[in-house]
C-alpha cells in the first residue's frame, strides 16, 4: 500500500504522521514544490519511527511525480490555507490551477489511484477533479464530513460533559461555514437522543459552534488547523487501505442522490478498497433537507466560479 501526500504543510505532515503511526501503509510518499521540504518532513518523521514503534517507510521529494509512480491512494493538500477572516471559498481563484495540475501529475504516474481531495473550498476543488480529470467517480472524494463530524462530536461532549466516545453523531452538507447540516436530531449518546441531556438552546449553540469550527481555530492560530484535518484524513486512508467498509460523511459526485445532481458535496458513504463503495441515502427531515438545498445552493454558487 503506498499513498502519496502532496503539500507537506501543517496539514500533510499531521495527515503522513498519523497513517505512519496507525502502521498500515508500507510506503508514504510527501511531496511539495518548496526545496527540500517535504525531504525534511519526511526525514524528520522518520526519525519518530524507533520512538512511535511504525514501520512505514515515509520520504519526501521536491516536486518530482516520478516518485509518486504506483500510488494506490494520494492525498491533495496542497494550496494556499485561509487565513483569519477569510473563508474557505475565497481560496478558489489560486488552488483551482494547483488542484488541476497536482491531480493531473499524479494520474499520470498512477492511473489507478484514489484521490482524496482536502484543499478549500473542497466541495468545489472535488467538483474540479471530477471535472479535468476523468477518474471514476467512486476515486475521487472529498475530506470535510469526517472532520466536521469530529469537531460536532467534540462540542457535543463538551456541552453534555460526557466523554467524546459517548457520543456519535454527523455532518452533512457542504464544508462551509454556513453550508455545514450538522444532523442535531439523530446525535447520540450511548444511543439516547442529545435531546434528553441538553436544552434545543444548547443543542443549536452545539451547532452553530460546529459550523464555525474551522474558523474559530483560524482566528486562535492564525492559519488553518490540522491535527484534526489530518486524523481526519488518516481514518479515510485506512478505511480505503484496510476495506474497512466504515462509514463517513464525504463529498461525492451527486446524482440524484439527496434530490440533487451534477455536484459534490458531503453526505454519508461506505468506504473500502474501491473507494466511494456507496452512497447512503438516509431519510432527512424536512428541515434538514431545506438546509442541504441552501447549502447545495452555495457549493453550486462557489463553482459557478471555475473556469472549466
Ligand atoms: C478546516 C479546513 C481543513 O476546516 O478546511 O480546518
Amino acid at each position: 500500500m503506498k499513498v502519496t501526500v502532496v503539500g507537506a504543510g501543517a496539514v500533510g505532515a499531521s495527515c503522513a504522521e498519523y497513517i505512519a503511526i496507525k502502521n498500515f501503509a508500507s510506503e508514504v510518499v510527501i511531496l511539495d514544490i518548496k526545496e527540500g521540504y517535504a525531504e525534511g518532513k519526511a526525514m524528520d518523521l522518520m526519525q519518530t519511527a524507533s520512538l512511535n514503534g511504525f514501520d512505514t517507510k515515509i520520504t519526501g521529494t521536491t516536486n518530482d511525480y516520478s516518485k509518486t509512480a504506483g500510488s494506490d491512494i494520494a492525498v491533495i493538500t496542497s494550496g494556499i490555507p485561509r487565513k483569519p477572516g477569510m473563508t474557505r471559498e475565497e481560496l478558489i481563484g489560486i488552488n483551482a490551477g494547483i488542484v488541476k495540475t497536482v491531480s493531473s501529475n499524479l494520474i499520470e504516474h498512477s492511473p489507478n489511484v484514489t484521490l482524496i481531495v482536502v484543499s478549500n473550498p473542497m466541495d468545489t476543488m472535488t467538483y474540479l477533479v471530477h471535472k479535468t480529470t476523468g477518474l471514476p467517480k467512486h476515486k475521487i472524494i472529498g475530506m470535510g464530513g469526517a472532520l466536521d463530524s469530529a469537531r460536532f462530536k467534540y462540542r457535543l461532549a463538551e456541552a453534555l460533559d460526557a466523554p467524546i466516545s459517548d457520543i456519535d453523531g454527523m455532518v452533512i452538507g457542504g464544508h462551509s461555514d454556513t453550508g455545514m447540516v450538522p444532523l442535531s436530531s439523530q446525535a447520540t449518546r450511548n444511543s439516547i437522543s442529545v435531546s434528553e441531556f441538553i436544552s434545543d438552546d444548547r443543542l443549536q449553540q452545539v451547532v452553530e459552534d460546529t459550523k464555525v469550527g474551522g474558523a474559530t481555530l483560524t482566528k486562535l492560530l492564525g492559519t488553518s488547523a490540522w491535527y484534526a484535518p489530518g486524523a481526519a484524513v488518516s481514518s479515510m486512508v485506512q478505511a480505503i487501505a484496510c476495506d474497512q467498509k466504515k462509514m463517513f460523511p464525504c463529498s461525492t459526485l451527486l446524482e440524484g442522490e439527496y434530490g440533487l445532481n451534477d455536484i459534490c458535496i458531503g453526505v454519508p458513504v461506505i468506504l473500502g478498497k474501491d473507494g466511494i463503495e456507496k452512497i447512503v441515502d438516509i431519510p432527512l427531515s424536512e428541515a434538514e433537507k431545506a438546509k442541504m438545498q441552501e447549502s447545495a445552493v452555495g457549493v453550486s454558487k462557489t463553482n459557478g466560479l471555475l473556469e472549466v
